[in-house]
């Protein structure tokens, strides 16, 4: 006898078959049980009827197994028209592998710190099964596109004796005699990257100390960063749509069971793989703002409720470009056509989520980044290998950052990003 996963039953109609399963719930009356199982490819259900069995199985279905009781269940499988999956078991035999009594999680409604004091079981149940599948191909779908663009993965240092994106976000380690960082960014070191191997893109955890309890923080987040040489703005503007379009257009075709169980309709998601995504600038979307009533002026920083109103006006993923060099980061260059701004832009998501991309240009001038670095007050010592990428053949390069997790918030529809990633690491939060 053959033993399978529930995900290969419909390659397995009319044979009877082995499968490792743990109860999600069950029901019975008289001479029947309905025993809803699980493996980790899926989920769907087992009937055993007492005829079929002998009085202990029969019995044992009935009072022994409990919630995450795991245990091989044999059985045929065959056609279940009125399920989403399609296909059930029809048991003729249990074996016991695990017993499970009491388990924590009920199959009623708990609260969200209950959950996530939980979370190593609470992974288990469907909603979190089908956002960390979803999270999973996204990464994969990522290499693909990346891949068939000709970016060559390239992974950055996480100790790190630098802070790419300020100082004040830092965690802070021993490092026998010294101190390390952990990476906020891998984007410096995708620099280098991206001088010896032309397209890269980093794919890791980063960290940001940042005291923030809002629904769109963590302290440890993934970050896709792609790194261009001989790249300008504009077409890593472009990149930068296709890659959302093109992961958007690849879980409409591979996860769309994933989708529904996490309440997103592939309806929904279709507009957001049309392309292009509108363009505005900083200044517009100041003017933007102050029309729709917000109090803001030219060199705020926008929040949460600037970019809910702005990106309420499209409907779609829209960019900023252009913000004032206050408000962004050392490396990027001075916009020729208004000096107070950058060339860079954020790309932010509809229906609420906010920033999902932060890029921008780089500026491979030596004169300027120098002079940039000691008005930051980073030194020679820890960025002096940063200078030298201007000093040595200097080139116009591109690059940008993707919050994996808010990117994965805004298609799961998730209110708050700690549910799209395993073990989120939060202000309050560093177990389980
Ligand atoms: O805008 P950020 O800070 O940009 C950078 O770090 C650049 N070095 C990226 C680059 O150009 N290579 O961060 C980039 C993205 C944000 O748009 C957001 O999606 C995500 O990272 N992000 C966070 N996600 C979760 N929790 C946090 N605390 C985040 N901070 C940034
Ligand atoms: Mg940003």
């Amino acid at each position: 006898m053959e033993t399978i996963t529930i995900s290969q039953s419909p390659q397995h109609v009319g044979e009877t078959v082995r499968i490792g399963v743990w109860l999600t719930d069950k029901r019975s009356s008289g001479k029947i049980a309905f025993l809803q199982l699980r493996d980790g490819t899926g989920f769907f259900q087992g009937i055993i009827r007492k005829n079929d069995v002998d009085e202990e199985t029969f019995e044992l279905a009935k009072h022994d197994l409990h919630q995450e009781t795991s245990f091989y269940v044999t059985g045929e499988i065959a056609e279940d028209k009125r399920s989403k999956f399609g296909y059930e078991i029809h048991i003729t035999d249990i074996d016991v592998v695990g017993t499970s009594d009491e388990y924590p999680i009920g199959n009623k409604e708990h609260g969200i710190d209950f959950l996530l004091d939980h979370r190593h079981l609470w992974l288990r149940s469907r909603k979190p099964w089908a956002l960390m599948r979803i999270r999973s191909r996204v990464k994969l779908a990522t290499m693909e596109f990346f891949n068939k663009h000709g970016f060559t993965q390239f992974d950055a240092p996480i100790l790190t004796g630098s802070a790419p994106e300020g100082t004040t976000e830092l965690f802070e380690t021993d490092y026998f005699d010294r101190s390390a960082y952990l990476s906020q960014s891998g984007q410096l070191y995708g620099e280098a990257g991206a001088m010896a191997l032309g397209r890269i893109y980093t794919m890791g955890p980063t960290f940001r100390a940042e005291k923030s309890k809002t629904r769109r923080h963590l302290m440890e987040f993934w970050m896709i960063e792609p790194e261009m040489a001989w790249c300008h703005e504009e077409e890593s503007e472009e990149i930068q749509e296709q890659y959302v379009a093109y992961l958007i257009q690849d879980l409409i075709d591979n996860c769309p069971l994933e989708l529904e169980m996490v309440g997103r309709s592939v309806e929904s998601l279709k507009p957001f793989t049309e392309l292009p995504y509108p363009r505005i600038t900083y200044k517009e979307a100041i003017e933007m703002l102050q029309k729709g009533g917000l109090d803001v002026k030219y060199g705020d920083d926008f929040g949460s409720p600037e970019e809910t109103y702005l990106a309420d006006q499209f409907q779609k993923p829209v960019f900023i470009k252009n913000y004032p060099k206050e408000i962004k980061a050392f490396y990027m260059p001075t916009d020729p056509e208004d000096d107070r701004q950058v060339i860079c832009a954020d790309l932010l998501a509809p229906e609420g989520y906010g920033e999902i991309i932060g890029g921008s240009e780089r500026s491979y001038d030596y004169d300027y980044i120098t002079s940039k670095l000691e008005e930051n007050g980073l030194s020679k010592e820890n960025y002096g290998w940063y200078d030298d990428l201007r000093k040595y053949g200097s080139v116009p390069h591109s690059g940008f950052g993707m919050g994996l997790e808010r990117f994965l918030s805004w298609v799961t529809l998730q209110d708050h990003i700690r549910e799209n990633i395993p073990f989120p690491r939060m202000l309050n939060r560093l177990n389980p």
